[in-house]
């Protein structure tokens, strides 16, 4: 079968190109572009989806719902056009939708110039950290023109996650919602809503990002911020040329609507409110919460947040607003505000905007965070067989004067957990080394607690304000029960981090300000309701205490979602070795692993 559509590429100026859509024998939708060679910017997904459904093994696509998607122009923003590196020509890319129990595969095919993973950010990917994206740390990356597909199952997991690139900064424009739905026949833990709706928070560099980070990363300094905070891709009606693409939903007057918020900006903590409308939130990182009410909710970079929305006011137009929570004394960040019109239906009044936090309005972020608990009670590990204690922040490395020492005082900007800065390896993986036991690519000495002890957010004298640049792993017994505290310290200035464990969702069963005290924090912990998360925001100055159980063999990185701070070294990552018997050892690699 044969057929043409017509497709906005949304990396030109408005332009049409006919592709033509060929849906084979196996179901998988190939397409070409007519008389054009395939554009640069442009990555390909060919999705495959499967469903058990009893004993029938039932395969279906949902390609074609991913083709028929011609949206607005995606790469004109701020009066500019950019070219911008995408998925299937569209941005944000396309919205995966399956269910609880779904095996999915998705063939990547990498049609651009630069080398690109894909994340499938918050999935455990048990027993398989093949599929899990970051380069050099799980594969090596997808060179330009070549492909690879990702295969893996979704087990016991549903709410909101999201995809993205994990390949230098390419994620700024390459990502996506992962919706995970129960399974049939089981239904949501509240209400049914009638409108389900993502709601992707991002950034916009009104230049090409990747010459951004390029530009940073030769100079040593920070670098440039980003001109907008986007909704869905839109920066909305208060940014330049922006009120064309504003996004919008329409609701009726008693609709119940599930927002499922995701923080995808690369380097920026976000408020999102509603005006006039109360947000009940029902599930954070794709595990169901303890429901409570608020006006505003903060996301941290690689966050979800579930919230419900009844549109019970005035038929009108009502702003939902994003704008930044930023804690870094003195650094620049982007203050703009993002909008999306909520409109009931026939209404054209003036959208009315909601009252956003301070920029650097920490009370608001702890007393919604304080809120956030399991449903009930939750099986904690309780006796630790693994007490680490990890500082995490900035630091500088010292250089001689000239273009490469652009940092502040002749510096070069660096970031650190545990005096370690990360260094990624570039000629394999490190799970390729350490299953194939290739020597020197890493260590498996990542300390436990940080060289020195100091006074983390006093005064830290300059002594202490360089880090030393390392691979270090940490090496975790299976099923060993794991605590982290997770200490930010002032070096520069204290700043909240949102830190993301790979393969895992962790306890949060404590957070406080200054330094983490064993004895009386320790007594405070909740090991009762603990929120489950996958990226946990560590208080600006302040401390977070994470459990696990070491339950998923592989190698998985933990880092600051905070793309600079992760070019900069703010990482390390954990070997979980493997148990006893199959369910409890790593999957062998896929044929088609990228080779470096
Ligand atoms: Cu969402 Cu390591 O990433």
């Amino acid at each position: 079968m044969k057929r043409e559509i017509r497709y906005i590429d949304s990396s030109t100026l408005d332009t049409l190109f006919s592709y033509i859509v060929e849906s084979s024998r196996d179901g998988l939708f190939r397409v070409w572009r007519e008389k054009t060679n395939m554009k640069e910017e442009n990555f390909k997904f060919d999705i495959r989806m499967y469903r058990d459904l009893g004993d029938s093994f039932n395969e279906e696509t949902i390609e074609s719902s991913i083709f028929h998607s011609v949206q607005e122009q995606a790469a004109t923003r701020l009066c500019r056009n950019h070219r911008i590196v995408n998925v299937n020509g569209q941005f944000p890319g396309p919205t995966i939708e399956v269910q609880n129990g779904d095996s999915l595969e998705v063939k990547v095919t990498n049609a651009v110039k630069y080398n690109v993973t894909i994340h499938w950010h918050g999935l455990r990917q048990m027993r398989n950290p093949w599929a899990d994206g970051p380069e050099f740390v799980t594969q090596c990356p997808i060179r330009p023109g070549a492909s690879y597909t990702y295969k893996f199952t979704i087990t016991d997991q549903e709410g909101t996650l999201w995809w993205h690139a994990h390949s230098r900064w390419l994620r700024a424009t390459v990502y996506g919602a992962l919706v995970i739905k129960p399974k049939s026949g089981s239904s949501y833990p509240f209400p049914t809503p009638t409108i389900e709706f993502p709601v992707v928070l991002g950034e916009w560099w009104d230049r090409k990002v990747i010459s951004v980070l390029r530009q940073a990363l030769f100079s040593g300094a920070a670098p440039n911020i980003s001109d907008a905070i986007t909704i869905n891709g839109q920066p909305g009606d208060l940014l330049r040329c922006s009120s064309q693409g504003t996004t919008k939903l329409t609701v009726n007057k008693g609709d119940t609507v599930l927002l499922r918020v995701i923080n995808a900006a690369l380097n920026q903590q976000l408020f999102f409110s509603v005006a006039n409308h109360k947000l009940t939130i029902v599930a954070t990182d794709a595990v169901y919460t303890k429901q409570f009410t608020t006006n505003v909710i903060m996301v941290g970079p690689g966050q979800t947040t579930d919230v419900l929305l009844t549109a019970d006011q005035q038929p009108g137009r009502y702003y939902m607003a994003a704008r930044a929570y930023a804690t870094a004394r003195n650094a620049p960040f982007d203050n703009t505000t993002a909008t999306a019109i909520l409109e009931y239906k026939s209404a054209n009044s003036q959208p009315i905007l909601p009252q956003l936090p301070a920029f650097n309005d920490t009370n608001t972020v702890t007393a919604f965070s304080n809120q956030i608990k399991s449903p009930g009670k939750v099986n904690v590990p309780t006796k630790i067989d693994e007490n680490l204690f990890f500082t995490i922040g900035l630091g500088f490395f010292n250089c001689s004067p000239g273009p490469r020492c652009q940092g502040p005082n002749n510096t070069r900007f660096g970031a650190s957990m545990n005096n370690v800065s990360f260094v990624l390896p570039n000629r394999v993986s490190l799970l390729q080394a350490y299953t194939q036991k290739i020597p020197n690519v890493y260590t498996p000495d990542f300390p436990r607690v940080p060289p020195v002890q100091f006074d983390y957010t006093g005064n830290v004298p300059r002594g202490l304000w360089q880090p030393v640049k390392g691979t270090k792993l940490y090496k975790l017994k299976f099923g060993s029960s794991v605590q982290i505290i997770l200490q930010d310290t002032s070096i520069f200035s204290t700043e909240d981090h949102p830190v993301h464990l790979h393969g895992y969702h962790f306890y949060v069963v404590g957070q406080g300000f200054g330094n983490f005290n064993p004895s009386s924090d320790t007594a405070n912990f909740n090991l009762v309701d603990p929120p489950q998360r996958n990226t946990i925001d560590v208080p600006v100055g302040g401390w977070a205490a994470i459990r696990f159980v070491a339950d998923n063999p592989g190698v998985w990185l933990m880092h600051c979602h905070i793309d600079t701070h992760l070019a900069w070294g703010f990482g390390m990552a954990f070997i979980v070795e493997n148990g006893v018997g199959e369910s409890e050892t790593l999957l062998p690699p896929p044929s088609d692993l990228p080779k470096c």
